[in-house]
C-alpha cells in the first residue's frame, strides 16, 4: 500500500472511530464493550482476522500448546479492568510484568504472539491492536481445540502500562478462592452463574503444575478427591514441595486433553477436578445444577461458552482515542512517556 493509501486508510479510521465511540477524558475505558463493533477492521486492513487465523494454525501445527495459551490469555488480560493487552507487556528496570507476576504462573508462549503481530503489521502496518490480537487469536485457540467458533467484536486499543501484583490478586481468584468470592469477581464483569461454568471448561484443556496441586496431596489427601485419580497425581507431583525448576504437571483432562469439550465438566462431577475451584463449582448449590447440565449437553456448554467469552472479552476496552496501537506487543510505544 502506497502512502497516500496509508493516510487515506488512517484517516477514514480516524473519522469513523471519533464518529461512533464515546469520550472518555480519564482514559481508563469505554464501558462494557461501547466502541467495539463487528469487523472494525473492514477498510483499514480487511485481511487483519484472516492472518490472524492463518497465524494461529501455523503454530497450532508446531506446537499445540499454543492454543491453550490463547485461551488462558483472554482470561488473564480481560477479567483485569481492560481488554488492553497489557497483560503482554514486559517488565521495565521499575516495574515487575503481569506476565512476571505470581498469578500468571505457568503462561507460556506469549512470543509466538509476538509473531502474530509481525505477520499483521507485515500487512497492515500500526493498524490492529495487540488487545485484538490478543481476542481474537483466543477466539481461534478455542477453534482450533474443536470449541465453537465465536463471532467476536472488535476495535480494542493498547493501554500503556503492566499492572501490579496487587491488582492482579484483587482481580484473578487464586486456584482455591471460595465460590462466593469467584461468582462475585465474575459478576462485576456480568458474567453470570452459567457463564462461569461454560468458562472454567477450558479447564478441559491444558495443564496444572503440582505447586497448585501439592496441598491437595500432602501432607495429606484431601478426601473429596476421586481415589482414583490420586495415584496419577502423585506419580506426576511425587513431592510434597515441588522443585521449582523441574516442570511437574498433571494435564486438566487426562482423557481428552486436547479438546475443549464437555468432559470437563464429567471429570468435576467424578471429584477428578484438579484445582479446588474445579472441585468447588461440581457441588456448590449455585453452580452444579450447570455443571450437570453442561456434562449432558456439549451444545448447552458451547453456547453458553461462546456467550460469556464474548461478555469477558468486552470488558472495559479502550476505543476512540485512549490507549494506542502498540508497534510491538511487548512494549508501549515510546512517545507516551
Ligand atoms: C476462578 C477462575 C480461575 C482460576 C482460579 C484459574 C486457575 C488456573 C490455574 C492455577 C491454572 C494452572 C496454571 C499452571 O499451573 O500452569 C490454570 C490453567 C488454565 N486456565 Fe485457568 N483459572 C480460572 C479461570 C479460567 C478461565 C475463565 C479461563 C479461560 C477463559 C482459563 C483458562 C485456562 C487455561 C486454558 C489453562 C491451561 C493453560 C496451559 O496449559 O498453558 N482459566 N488456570
Ligand atoms: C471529548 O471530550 C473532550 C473534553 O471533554 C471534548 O473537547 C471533545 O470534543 C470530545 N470528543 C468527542 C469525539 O466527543
Ligand atoms: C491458597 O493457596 C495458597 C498457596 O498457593 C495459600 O498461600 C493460601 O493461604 C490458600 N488460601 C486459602 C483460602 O486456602
Amino acid at each position: 500500500m502506497g502512502y497516500l493509501g496509508s493516510c487515506f486508510l488512517l484517516f477514514s479510521v480516524f473519522i469513523t472511530v471519533s464518529a461512533t465511540v464515546k469520550n472518555d477524558s480519564n482514559g481508563v475505558g469505554a464501558g462494557a464493550g461501547d466502541g467495539l463493533v463487528m469487523n472494525f477492521y473492514k477498510e483499514s486492513c480487511p485481511q487483519a482476522e484472516d492472518i490472524i487465523k492463518e497465524q494461529v494454525k501455523l503454530l497450532y501445527k508446531r506446537h499445540k500448546n499454543t492454543a491453550f495459551s490463547w485461551i488462558r490469555n483472554i482470561f488473564h488480560d480481560c477479567a483485569v479492568q481492560s481488554c488492553d493487552a497489557s497483560l503482554l507487556l514486559d517488565s521495565t528496570r521499575r516495574h515487575l510484568s503481569e506476565k512476571e507476576a505470581d498469578r500468571s504462573f505457568g503462561m507460556r508462549n506469549f512470543r509466538y504472539l509476538n509473531t502474530i503481530k509481525e505477520a499483521v503489521e507485515r500487512e497492515c502496518p500500526n493498524v490492529v491492536s495487540c488487545a485484538d490480537i490478543l481476542v481474537l487469536s483466543g477466539r481461534e485457540g478455542v477453534a482450533a481445540l474443536g470449541g465453537p467458533y465465536i463471532p467476536l467484536k472488535t476495535g480494542r486499543r493498547d493501554g500503556y502500562r503492566s499492572r501490579s501484583s496487587s491488582v492482579l490478586e484483587e482481580y484473578l481468584p487464586d486456584h482455591n478462592e471460595s465460590i462466593s468470592t469467584v461468582l462475585e469477581k465474575f459478576a462485576a464483569m456480568d458474567v453470570d452463574t452459567p457463564g462461569l461454568v461454560a468458562l472454567l471448561g477450558s479447564h478441559s484443556v491444558g495443564r496444572t503444575h503440582c505447586v497448585k496441586l501439592v496441598q491437595r496431596l500432602y501432607p495429606e489427601v484431601d478426601p473429596k478427591l476421586n481415589p482414583d485419580h490420586v495415584p496419577h497425581m502423585m506419580k506426576k507431583c511425587p513431592d510434597p514441595i515441588p522443585d521449582p525448576k523441574a516442570v511437574q504437571y498433571v494435564r486438566n483432562d487426562r482423557g481428552t486433553p486436547m479438546i475443549l469439550d464437555n468432559n470437563y465438566f464429567r471429570n468435576i462431577l467424578d471429584n477428578k477436578g484438579l484445582l479446588l475451584v474445579d472441585h468447588q463449582i461440581a457441588t456448590d448449590s449455585r453452580t452444579r445444577p450447570y455443571v450437570k447440565k453442561m456434562a449432558k449437553s456439549q451444545d448447552y456448554f458451547f453456547k453458553e461458552f461462546t456467550r460469556a467469552l464474548q461478555i469477558l472479552t468486552e470488558n472495559n476496552p479502550l476505543t476512540g482515542t485512549n490507549g494506542e496501537i502498540r508497534k510491538h506487543c511487548s512494549f508501549a510505544n515510546k512517545h507516551h512517556h
